[in-house]
């Protein structure tokens, strides 16, 4: 008997190999923007081994964080090399997922019948979040300390139950060395979780299968060929076809991630903070307090919003109805076609101006505010709105071109 033999006759090893790999058949036009969902995986698995690795000799205590931190750098054998594959980790995380989803919203790939897989991955973009704020805290320095001021005040806007609940998730009064206790330990669990959402989004993807550049269903189309007469015509072997293809995006990813990891860890500022080089001091103020690039669209769209009778709630309620707007995505689209290449001009021009506005959201996030700052992002959160809430409008509207049968190249 087959050592493989003696395996599957136990754990279907071979069974599930076949199922999802050597006889699962995906779309044969698949293109760059396909490669993400495999990088995102890529990237996951780096921070969670570089973050074991970091929490071998990192100090989650509010005296010795910073120092530990300082010690990783210099002392620790390669500790300079865990922490900056860990903390351009974080960045390239954010780059990689925002090109994912995007590249679901060219292809339409949340609408019917991906809306759940669009909704879980909507789930790991919030846990994302989650795990890169807590992260931030962990070094202690004077952006982490002012970045988690900021952000877990804005929970004191929440009516009624604000202040409470603020204290409640600092377990201080203030951000102290019981809330970066508890950050430790959260930041620790939750990519554990994001791999295990991972799994459930891979599962709900092999459910309906994928979608491609066409937005046309595989499944729907003829059936057979040379490798199955029940497959669909129109699908080749994920493995080795895409296993392939998918090792020359890692590579061609590797090579720019560790350009940035070896020759510019701090992107001029952007991925590590000038003010994080400098430790906690609760006493100090800095000029100007601004969260990591990935946050900024959301933190402009906050500042977009003045406050009413002293409260700063419809800010909060704005950035969390930007985010929530998401998950309802699938369910916005009217169009009688899914891909951008089927679609009309209205739709193009939409996603055009709607790339444009989260990209000066994401830019003016980052400055100090200005009446000027404070004008544009205020046009840019209508907008940012508009593309979503207007979608249902539009998207009918919209001159579709006809769809191919098959799919093309
Ligand atoms: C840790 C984060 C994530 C990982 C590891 C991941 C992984 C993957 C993988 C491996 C695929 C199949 C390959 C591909 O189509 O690129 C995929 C497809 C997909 N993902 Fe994700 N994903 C993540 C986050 C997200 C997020 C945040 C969203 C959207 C909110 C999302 C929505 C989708 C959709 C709609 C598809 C199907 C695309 C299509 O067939 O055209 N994913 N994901």
């Amino acid at each position: 008997m087959s050592f493989m033999t003696w395996i599957d006759e136990r754990f279907p090893a071979t069974k599930v190999w076949n199922e999802h790999l050597a006889q699962y058949y995906a779309p044969k036009n698949f293109n760059f923007w396909y490669f993400f969902g495999s990088l995102a995986m890529l990237v996951l698995v780096n921070q969670i081994v570089t973050g074991i690795w970091l929490a071998m000799s990192y100090k989650p205590d509010a005296t010795l964080a910073f120092a530990s931190v300082e010690y990783i750098m210099r002392d620790v054998n390669w500790g300079w090399l865990i922490r900056y594959l860990h903390s351009t980790g974080a960045s390239a995380f954010f780059v990689v997922i925002y090109l994912h989803m995007f590249r679901g919203l060219m292809y339409g790939s949340y609408r019917k019948p991906r809306e759940l897989l669009w909704i879980i991955g909507m789930i790991i973009y919030v846990a994302m979040m989650a795990t890169a704020f807590m992260g931030y805290l962990l070094p202690w320095g004077q952006m982490s300390y002012w970045g988690a001021q900021v952000i877990i005040n804005l929970f004191a806007a929440i009516p009624v139950i604000g202040e409470d609940l603020s204290i409640w998730i600092r377990g201080d009064f203030v951000i102290s060395d019981a809330t970066l206790n508890r950050f430790f330990a959260l930041h620790f669990l939750l990519p554990f979780i994001l791999a295990a959402l991972v799994f459930v989004h891979i599962v709900a993807l092999h459910k309906v299968g994928s979608n491609n550049p066409d937005g046309i269903e595989i499944k729907k189309g003829p059936k057979g060929n040379k490798w199955s007469d029940t497959a669909p015509a129109d699908g080749i072997p994920f493995h080795p076809y895409y296993s392939v293809k998918d090792i020359a995006g890692v590579i061609g990813f590797l090579i720019l991630f560790l350009a940035v990891v070896f020759f510019m860890p701090e992107m001029g500022g952007y991925f590590l903070e000038p003010p994080n080089f400098e430790p906690a001091n609760p006493l100090k103020t800095p000029a100007h307090i601004a969260p990591v690039w990935y946050f900024t669209p959301f933190y402009a769209i906050l500042r977009a919003v003045p406050s009413f009778a002293g409260t700063q709630v419809w800010g909060v309620i704005a950035m969390g109805a930007a985010i929530v707007v998401l998950f309802f995505l699938p369910w916005l689209d009217k169009s009688p076609v899914k891909s951008i290449r089927y679609k009309g001009p209205i739709f193009k021009g939409m996603i055009a101006m709607f790339v444009v506005v989260f990209i000066t959201l994401g830019y003016l996030g980052m400055l100090a505010p200005t009446p000027m700052g404070t004008l544009m992002s205020q046009i840019c959160t209508i907008l940012y709105f508009v593309f979503f809430l207007a979608m249902p409008i539009y998207s009918k509207m919209d001159k579709t071109k006809p769809v191919p049968e098959r799919v093309t190249k």
